[in-house]
């Protein structure tokens, strides 16, 4: 008979979770041989304590979601408040709190976004933004256009319907074939890793918006949805487009008539230092999927954000009505979430301190990569930021993955206290928005400690 573990016993919850859980992008023998997950006992700004004691500073927001931090008690009794009166919407229903957060949306949202089909995720809130756009365009009349462009080293979700989207490389997708033939990938501007044989980064993001154009014209106008991609993609650790790039890539959808949709589920609500990637690479999409920082995930909320024109496409009679929907979608304690949440972005300043925190980061990385041989490149803004590390900073070689450097990262930033699981050769860097100076001099000191142990136990001298 499986027993229920208590508590406050460690050994058993591990135990349990060997047995009983499937945890995501790992399995039990990994975990068995790491000494199971970390078990969180409790959490204040940006640290997070296991029930060992261990202190850790968190490093990527538990995943690029806790913008203000943890321990933010007003969103938690913002929530059981909300709860405590209405807890749920009913079929055909919506909550007042719900609706006054999709007009708060719409004030903050870049340009004429305004119209909110709200969910409970990232993946969820691609998906809707996909439906959506697919939608409007059959509602015009349009009906053939049905694919959607993305690109490699981005990640919109693992549905069925986002996981084949973009390309992350710590996220394989062989299991699950066929790839849907209405997906057709392109390349983004990453100057570190031209493939268009550019001599700058502005002829590289020229190159990569022309791609975009090829692939239109290549599979028809008339048969393309609309293009995705996040302002800036956090695969690569902060992969930051030049300036001429996405004003590009929205002339080229307009030429065709083709939707932009960005996902900005890790980069909205400050991370890059504005209140969204939208604002930082100064064009509005047609429709925005967000989910992680608007509840700083208190709670789990998505959504897909559109302008008035899509939405006018399903006005109407019945047959107008955008098919589409989720039990659990416009939750009020989400909303009521997201609402104490945005309230303590605003109040504290968060977005300009992300930007602040941001400019220190990347000036300790500049400095890391100055010191540490394996560290090929440096990238990001505000605060999501990356470390790609290579076995040759001429060649841009990775190691062979068999060496396991991306363990030893792991390991190093958890012996001095940093939690971030490494990617096969990206290091990101995602903390929450209030971190001080002393805290990010703290947290880069250990970084840069680490890849110094690292670089001495594969041999290499710094
Ligand atoms: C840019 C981006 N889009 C979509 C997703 C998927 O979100 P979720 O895991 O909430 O479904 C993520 C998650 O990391 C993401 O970073």
């Amino acid at each position: 008979m499986p027993q229920i573990p208590a508590a406050n016993d460690p050994k058993a919850l591990r135990q349990a979770v060997l047995e009983h859980m499937h945890m995501g992008m790992t399995n039990q023998t990994i975990l068995a041989e790491e000494g199971g997950p970390l078990l969180m006992e409790s959490a204040e700004g940006i640290y997070i304590t296991d029930v060992e004691g261990n202190r850790y500073i968190d490093g990527i927001s538990g995943m690029g979601f806790r913008n203000v931090g943890h321990g933010r008690e007003e969103i938690a009794k913002a929530i059981y408040d909300q709860l405590n009166s209405v807890s749920m919407n009913v079929y055909s229903g919506a909550t007042p709190k719900t609706i006054q957060l999709a007009a708060k949306l719409a004030e903050i949202a870049p340009g004429d976004l305004s119209r909110t089909f709200f969910c409970q995720g990232g993946s969820e809130a691609n998906e809707s933004a996909l439906k959506m756009a697919q939608a409007y365009h059959v509602r015009r009349g349009d009906a053939g256009r049905h694919k959607i462009i993305s690109r490699y080293g981005s990640y919109h979700g693992s549905t069925y319907g986002t996981m084949w989207l973009g390309g992350h490389p710590g996220f394989p997708r062989t299991d699950y074939q066929p790839k849907p033939s209405n997906v057709v990938t392109v390349g983004q501007p990453l100057y570190y890793h031209d493939t268009y044989g550019s001599n700058s980064p502005e002829q590289n993001g020229e190159r990569a918006a022309q791609e975009i154009e090829k692939t239109i014209l290549f599979e028809g106008p008339e048969s393309v949805s609309a293009v995705i991609g996040e302002p800036v993609s956090q695969p690569f650790g902060g992969v930051v487009p030049p300036a001429n790039y996405w004003p590009m890539v929205r002339e080229i959808c307009d030429k065709y008539g083709v939707l932009l949709i960005f996902d900005e589920v890790i980069t909205g609500f400050g991370r890059l230092g504005t209140w969204f990637g939208s604002d930082l690479v100064k064009v509005v999409p047609d429709i925005m999927a967000f989910a992680k920082g608007i509840t700083s995930g208190y709670f789990p909320v998505g959504g897909a954000i559109s302008t008035q024109k899509i939405a006018d496409a399903f006005a109407g009679g019945p047959e107008k009505v955008w098919s589409h929907m989720y039990t659990y979608s416009a939750h009020p304690g989400g909303a009521a979430a997201a609402f104490a949440n945005l309230e303590i972005i605003e109040r504290e300043n968060l977005v300009e301190n992300a930007r602040i925190r941001g400019e220190q980061l990347t000036d300790s990385l500049e400095e890391m990569k100055a010191k540490h041989p394996i560290i090929g490149d440096v990238r990001g803004v505000g605060l999501l930021q990356g470390i790609e590390f290579v076995k040759d900073r001429k060649t841009k070689e990775h190691f062979d993955p068999s060496l396991g450097v991306s363990k030893m990262v792991t390991d190093e930033l958890r012996k001095r206290g940093v939690w971030i699981r490494s990617s096969l050769f990206i290091l990101l860097i995602a903390p929450p928005f209030n971190i001080t100076a002393d805290e990010m001099d703290d947290f880069t000191t250990r970084i840069d400690e680490a890849f110094g142990a690292v670089e001495r136990r594969l041999g290499i001298a710094a």
